[in-house]
């Protein structure tokens, strides 16, 4: 299907509903992956709304992703007690030797590194995610095997 076809699919889902756009937007990102432009000026015109104001929700959010992922998706935790026990100078290091910052993809389309607030794994921090695996007390040799 076409993009304007898929949104009149993902339009018709959600008509009726109460506070539309960020379900709206979570369709999309099952649909696509990502948050394509050019669903912008149709969400606006679907939702009576400027493009600027779904722009602001979209860069509002983590979860909405501007460009298609990389091949893996490498998440880290930022949240408190993940903190308290080195990520973020675990994720300086990763970022860097990727050279790539926060949600960016390497240039060969492999790696995009996304932050996550918790995992769940307070305990055993920092904790990291590829894919669907969960990484906990992560650190550069755990990640790389997990993205290998
Ligand atoms: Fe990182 Fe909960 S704070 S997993």
């Amino acid at each position: 299907p076409t993009l304007p076809e898929t949104m009149a699919e993902i339009f018709a889902r959600h008509r009726g509903q109460e506070g539309p756009m960020l379900p709206i937007l979570h369709s999309v990102m099952e649909a696509f992956g990502h948050i394509p432009e050019g669903v912008v000026p149709l969400i606006a015109e679907e939702l009576n709304l400027g493009r600027a104001e779904v722009h602001g929700v979209i860069s509002f959010y983590h979860d909405f992703r501007k460009e298609p992922a990389g091949h893996h998706l490498l998440k880290i935790c930022r949240a408190e007690a993940c903190q308290a026990v080195g990520a973020n100078a675990l994720t300086e290091r990763v970022l860097s030797k990727l050279g790539i910052g926060w949600g960016e993809t390497t240039p060969d389309g492999r790696i995009t590194v996304e932050p996550v607030y918790c995992l769940g794994l307070c305990a055993c921090g920092p904790a990291a995610m590829v894919g669907n695996r969960v990484i906990g007390r992560a650190d550069e040799a755990k990640i790389e095997e997990a993205l290998a």
